[in-house]
């Protein structure tokens, strides 16, 4: 069995946390053995840079000092757990990885071309996503829906401009990376329908040994 690394990405809000959930169970009922990870975080330096970055009453950071923090926190995770993982045969399902830090630290073309450096430094092909699925909503939604179930993060806390140039940020990935990403409109639809679209581009992958 080919193991395989699958990030889900996307805005607060757009149900990356469910879908992931339901992929993973998916994954298990087909005889696979998925691990579930998320970043910032995961291991215990992740979790730590985690409380530092998304607290919401920290000094500012620059967004060149924020990319590398959570290129720290990707490369410890890449580390430790995603490579023994597809060593040993797992898939890893991921909810975000660098399509998150080209959205929300990649704010003009300069920081957008360091943001890939550093990928393409930390990040080995080996270790590279098979599939990174995009759950795309307007900004206007994701924070409607984000707000509605917690209190903001450091970044939910930075108000509509900045969410509509994450969304951006994504497209941006996307268009950089066609071969291996998959966009998903998601306003309108339930998580079921969200599941079914994300099965049609998962399926044949799983598929393909
Ligand atoms: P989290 O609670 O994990 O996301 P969600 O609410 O979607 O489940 O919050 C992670 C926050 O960190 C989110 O606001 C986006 C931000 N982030 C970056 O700014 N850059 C990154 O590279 C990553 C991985 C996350």
């Amino acid at each position: 069995m080919n193991a395989k690394f699958l990030v889900l990405e996307g805005m607060d809000g757009t149900g990356k946390t469910t879908q992931a959930t339901r992929l993973v169970a998916k994954l298990e009922t087909a005889g696979r053995r998925p691990l579930h990870l998320r970043e910032p975080g995961t291991t215990d330096l992740g979790e730590r840079l985690r409380d530092i970055l998304l607290d919401s009453t920290r000094t500012q950071i620059s967004p060149r000092t924020e990319a590398l923090m959570f290129f720290a926190s990707r490369a410890e995770m890449l580390d430790s757990e995603v490579a023994p993982a597809l060593a040993a045969g797992r898939d890893v399902v991921c909810e975000r990885f660098t399509p998150s830090t080209v959205a929300y630290q990649g704010l003009d073309q300069e920081l957008t071309q360091f943001v890939f450096a550093l990928d393409s430094l930390v990040v080995e092909s080996a270790l590279s996503p098979a599939l990174v699925i995009i759950l795309d909503l307007s900004a206007e939604e994701s924070l409607a829906r984000a707000t509605d179930r917690s209190t903001a993060d450091n970044f939910e806390a930075r108000g509509i401009e900045f969410q509509q140039q994450v969304r951006a940020g994504y497209r941006a990935y996307a268009e950089q990376r066609p071969a291996h990403t998959r966009v998903i409109e998601v306003a309108g639809l339930d998580p079921d329908q969200v599941e079914a679209a994300i099965n049609l581009v998962i399926d044949p992958l799983l598929a393909h040994v």
